[in-house]
Formats: structure tokens, C-alpha cells, sequence
């Protein structure tokens, strides 16, 4: 460790228990009442333990036992650990979406650490939302902070086949819609392919984030890739428990360490990594929390000069699991390292170059080297043009390449549940040309911008085996999800965006190497729509869902409320508690 910088006075916490004066005499009794000593906290940094672990989050089943380890690292470093329980955000089960849920961990993580004696935290999460959520929440108190990312679950198994979440799921789906597999292959697949703790362990929004936040320089080295269920993965918890402890003596907080230059580099890990489509949207809110105006361009801009080198699903062929015995993530780092600025400060108060030095790949074919990668460039493609005006969003490699050049005539879904009513009636005129639009799925719209982008293709063109159509939507996608789907679309339908004005049987034009995205109908014509259009009626008029719809911002500005980005961020350890 380092010599200390700061001395046991110069505590956040010393205001809650180091000062003479009746509060603070109220803290200290109240903690003997938790059954401590002065001894086990006086003088100590008080480490916050942001957990959201719950029963119903099948990816964080584990964070029970791990907050134990991550206590172990931090008594042993001469820390007072505090759990603090957060909003679990658990994908699967929240309705309508566990996006709408997202900035609500990132204020309840925030305000904890605010109204709490922390001087430094631990933040605890993997499944999709959490990671980002913690991240801002901890962005913007700005204390001393490290991220414990969840792992990725075992790869799923049924019948000798090898099972990914998300993506396996929907492919099998759509054989059963087909006719080609059994009801009782179908629960197979139910019992098969989510069989231990951990996050989703294809690279979908869970794999894409806890990599982007290692490569912030968020977590400890090598934190991202390790199974869940893994020893390894105990271990880093305890070393995570250690370090936070390191760090309150440091000061080092996350604006030390976050530049606009280490969110470059997690935008080219996030590319590489053929990452999820959602990191768009988190990555930009983490940016601008931090203070940088990151925009949809530059990772346009990224996109064309980062090749896709991690072969792993729903791009590729293998699983987190075989990412981490392949060397992990900082082996992916050390064979892109050309690629990056390893010159960024980490959470182990060394740069990504030193954490990363050595690492190595045990196996070419699931981390590729850079003149061998899955796509030259494009893992994502940003596309504009007068339906799309502030942008929208493609992932090249998940789509059929005859389909990234296409113009058809729209098939139109005015919301979520027409499209659910009607996609499958054999009377639906749409050939596998059409292109399906649905409105309505916004971030103010749904409201949350739910993962309804990945439009089901009709039955009955299934069953003729059309397994990829160009789909259109202000939705997002599931990052396990493939598939022609242009996303994102800004600004939405529900605010007036032109996705509002699209019509069965107008002609759409996309053409993703010119990044061109074009309702193909004269200005007159576009003029006359909107002249004549309505705005929806807002879904809720009271409590948490109206005020997200009357404050969050568009997808190309990462769906953050106005009030928690716009002012200013200011220092907590400068206020008085
Ligand atoms: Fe939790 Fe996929 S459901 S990460
Ligand atoms: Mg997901």
C-alpha cells in the first residue's frame, strides 16, 4: 500500500463518529447496538457495500455469499464494511422493463452514499441495468469506488448442445413457432440453459458492461471475465474488499481515474467485443454524468477503425466461459493494445498498460489477433437521415448482409400491442422484403425504451424459413439478440419524432455503409403528417412513471433525467453531512 494521504480526521465518516457532540454520540451508541466496539470502526474508512442482491435476481443469486468476501478484503485491510442494500434491477422479472428502473438505482446510489457515513463503496452488480446504474450513481458522489461485477454464468447444456442465454432462447423459439422441434424439447432448453449463478454469459448487455467498466478502470483486473461460480471469482471479491480500503487512504475517486480518453477505450473494448447494442445508450449516460458530452459519432467513428476480435454469441460462437479460459478480458486488451490509450489510471492505482502487461491468449480462435478478426470493422453502425434524424443504431455482424443494403415498403405497428395482435394473422399482407416498423417503444413512449427491438418475424414466413427481416424501431434490442434491427431511432415517435409519420406501404431506404436511414415520401408530404399528427397520451399520471416520461432524455442522449445530468456535479465529501 502506499503511504497514506489522508489521516483518519480527514474522514468523510469522522463527522458521523469522530467528532464530540451529541449526534455523533448517537452514532456510536446505535453502532454498539449493532454489537461493535469503538475498536472495530474508530478511526477506520467506513466501506458502503452497494448490494443488490435479491430473491428474484437469478444473476446476482450469489452476491449473499460475495458481500461476505468483499467484508473478509475489507476488515482485513483495516476497513468497517456496511452493507447497504440497492434496488436489484433484475431483468428477467421486472416489468415493463428493467430500463425504466435504471436511473432510479442510479439516484438510490447516489443518495446512499450522500446520506450515509461512506468514505469510500463497493458496488455490487452485473445484470444489464445495475452496472450502469451503480456506475453513475457512483459517478456522481464521487467517493472512492470499485465496481464487483457479477460474472457470467456456466455455459448452458441440453442434449450435448452447448446453450447461450438469450440468443439460444430465441432461436429456439422460433423452431418451435416452425414446427421443427417438440414441447418437450422446448422444456429442455427451459431446464438446460440457465443452470448457475451469474449473469448472461453470451455477450449481451451484462458481459458488454462489466467489460466496459473494467476497462473505465472501475474494477480490478481480470474482474469481468471470471464465472461467477468460479473460486477466482471469491477471491477478487475479497482483493475488491482490500483495495476500496487502499483507495479512502488515496483519495482515488472515479474522476480521477474517468477521462475522456478511458471512455474511448471502453467504446473500442465494447466494439471488439462485438458488444451489445444497450452499452450505447449506458455508455453515453456514465459519460455526460461524468462531464464529457459523448455523442453517437464518435462511436460511429470508433466503429470504423475497431475490428471485432472476441468470437463469442450472439456474433460469434463461444461463451464467457470459454472467453475467461482463453485469457480473459486483459488478454483481449493486451491484443488490441495498439488500439488503445494504456496510459489511463485503474482502480489498482496502476494504468491499463501495467494491470494488463503479460496477459496472454490460450486459445486464437475465441480471442482472435487483429489480422485474423470476425469483422474488419462496424461491430455497430450509426445511421441518419429524415427518419432518424438524431441518429439510430445497427449491429452489422448480427444481421443477414444481404439486408444492410435494402429499401421496401413498411409494414407499421402503431404500438407494442397491435404488433403482438396482429404479426402472426395469415391475412397480414408482408413479404420477407417488407420492412416492419413499430412505434411507440421510446424511451417517453413505452415508456423505459423496452427490448422490444428485435420485432418477431411472422409465423407464416417462419414456417417458409425466413429467419432475418430489416425491422425498425425506437426500441432497444436485447444484447443476446441478432438480427436486421435498426434501433434507437431519434428522436422517438412518441415526442413527434418522423418514426411518428411512417406509413403501411411507404417505401424505407437503409443503406448501412453510407449510414443512411430514409423514409422515402416528398418534404410536403413529410410536412402534411406532421401537421396533422397527435401526440399520444402519456401512460402514467402519477408516481415514478410520470416522472421518468417528464424527465428523461432521447436514446442518443442516453436516457439520463435532465436534473441528474445537467447540474453541475458537485463534490460530496465538501458537504456537510
Ligand atoms: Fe441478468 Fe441477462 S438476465 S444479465
Ligand atoms: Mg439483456
Amino acid at each position: 500500500m502506499s503511504q497514506p494521504k489522508r489521516s483518519p480526521e480527514e474522514l468523510r465518516s469522522h463527522r458521523w463518529y469522530g467528532v464530540k457532540d451529541l449526534r455523533s454520540f448517537g452514532h456510536r451508541s446505535r453502532t454498539a447496538q449493532m454489537g461493535y466496539t469503538r475498536d472495530d470502526y474508530a478511526g477506520k474508512p467506513v466501506i458502503a457495500i452497494v448490494n443488490t442482491w435479491s430473491d428474484i435476481n437469478p444473476c446476482h443469486t450469489h452476491f449473499k455469499q460475495r458481500v461476505e468476501e468483499v467484508k473478509r478484503g475489507v476488515w482485513q485491510a483495516g476497513g468497517f464494511p456496511v452493507e447497504l442494500p440497492a434496488s436489484t434491477l433484475s431483468e428477467p422479472f421486472q416489468k415493463p422493463t428493467a430500463m425504466l428502473y435504471r436511473n432510479m438505482l442510479a439516484m438510490e446510489t447516489e443518495e446512499l452514499l450522500r446520506a450515509y457515513p461512506a468514505d469510500g463503496v463497493v458496488l455490487m452488480g452485473g445484470c444489464d441495468k445495475t452496472t450502469p446504474a451503480l456506475i453513475m450513481g457512483a459517478i456522481s458522489a464521487n467517493l472512492p469506488a470499485i465496481f464487483v461485477p457479477a460474472g457470467p454464468m456456466l455455459r448452458g447444456n441440453w442434449q450435448g448442445k452447448t446453450l447461450g442465454s438469450g440468443s439460444d432462447t430465441w432461436k429456439y423459439w422460433a423452431e418451435l413457432r416452425a414446427g421443427n422441434i417438440t414441447e418437450e424439447d422446448w422444456q429442455g432448453v427451459e431446464s438446460g440453459i440457465a443452470r448457475s449463478p451469474g449473469h448472461c454469459m453470451t455477450m449481451g448487455t451484462a458481459s458488454t458492461m462489466t467489460s466496459v467498466a473494467e476497462t473505465l478502470g472501475l474494477s480490478l483486473t481480470g474482474a469481468a471475465s471470471i464465472p461467477a461460480p468460479d473460486s477466482r471469482h471469491a477471491q477478487m471479491a475479497c482483493s475488491t474488499g482490500k483495495r476500496i480500503v487502499e483507495m479512502v487512504w488515496e483519495d482515488l475517486t472515479p474522476k480521477d481515474i474517468l477521462t475522456e480518453t478511458s471512455f474511448d477505450n471502453a467504446i473500442k473494448v465494447a466494439l471488439a467485443l462485438s458488444g451489445s447494442t444497450n452499452s450505447i445508450v449506458h455508455i453515453i449516460a456514465m459519460a455526460r454524468r461524468a462531464g464529457f458530452p459523448l455523442t453517437l459519432d464518435r462511436f460511429d467513428a470508433l466503429a470504423r477503425h475497431t475490428p471485432v476480435i472476441a468470437n463469442l454469441r450472439p456474433a460469434g460462437a463461444y461463451l464467457m466461459e470459454d472467453f475467461y479460459y482463453a485469457g480473459g478480458l486483459p488478454a483481449l486488451q493486451e491484443v488490441m493494445k495498439s488500439l488503445l490509450d494504456l496510459n489511463q489510471l485503474t482502480v489498482t492505482g496502476k494504468t491499463l498498460g501495467e494491470n494488463i502487461a503479460g496477459a496472454r491468449v490460450f486459445n486464437d480462435d475465441v480471442i482472435r489477433s487483429l489480422d485474423n478478426a470476425l469483422s474488419e470493422r462496424d461491430g455497430i453502425a450509426v445511421l441518419r437521415g429524415n427518419l432518424a434524424p438524431d441518429g439510430a443504431v445497427i449491429k452489422p455482424p448480427a444481421a443477414e448482409p444481404h439486408l444492410l443494403v435494402h429499401t421496401g415498403p413498411a409494414v407499421v405497428f402503431e404500438n407494442h400491442q397491435e404488433m403482438s395482435e396482429r404479426i402472426d394473422d395469415p391475412a397480414l399482407e408482408i413479404t420477407e422484403n417488407s420492412i416492419i416498423v413499430l412505434k411507440s417503444a421510446g424511451p417517453q413512449g413505452a415508456p423505459g425504451m423496452p427490448e422490444w427491438g428485435q420485432l418477431p418475424i411472422p409465423k407464416k414466413l417462419l414456417e417458409k424459413g425466413v429467419r432475418d427481416m430489416l425491422r425498425i424501431s425506437d426500441a432497444r434490442m436485447s444484447g443476446t439478440s441478432y438480427g436486421a434491427c435498426v434501433l434507437h431511432v431519434a428522436p422517438e415517435s412518441h415526442v413527434g419524432g418522423p418514426l411518428a409519420f411512417v406509413q403501411t406501404g411507404d417505401q424505407i431506404e437503409l443503406n448501412v455503409p453510407e449510414r443512411k436511414l430514409n423514409l422515402l415520401i416528398d418534404e410536403d408530404e413529410m410536412a402534411r403528417r406532421r401537421a396533422t399528427w397527435k401526440a399520444p397520451e402519456p401512460k402514467f399520471s402519477r408516481g415514478w412513471g410520470a416522472l421518468y416520461q417528464s424527465h428523461v432524455s432521447q436514446a442518443n442522449e442516453g436516457c439520463d433525467f435532465d436534473f441528474l445530468e445537467t447540474i453541475p456535479v458537485t463534490d460530496i465529501t465538501d458537504q456537510e453531512p
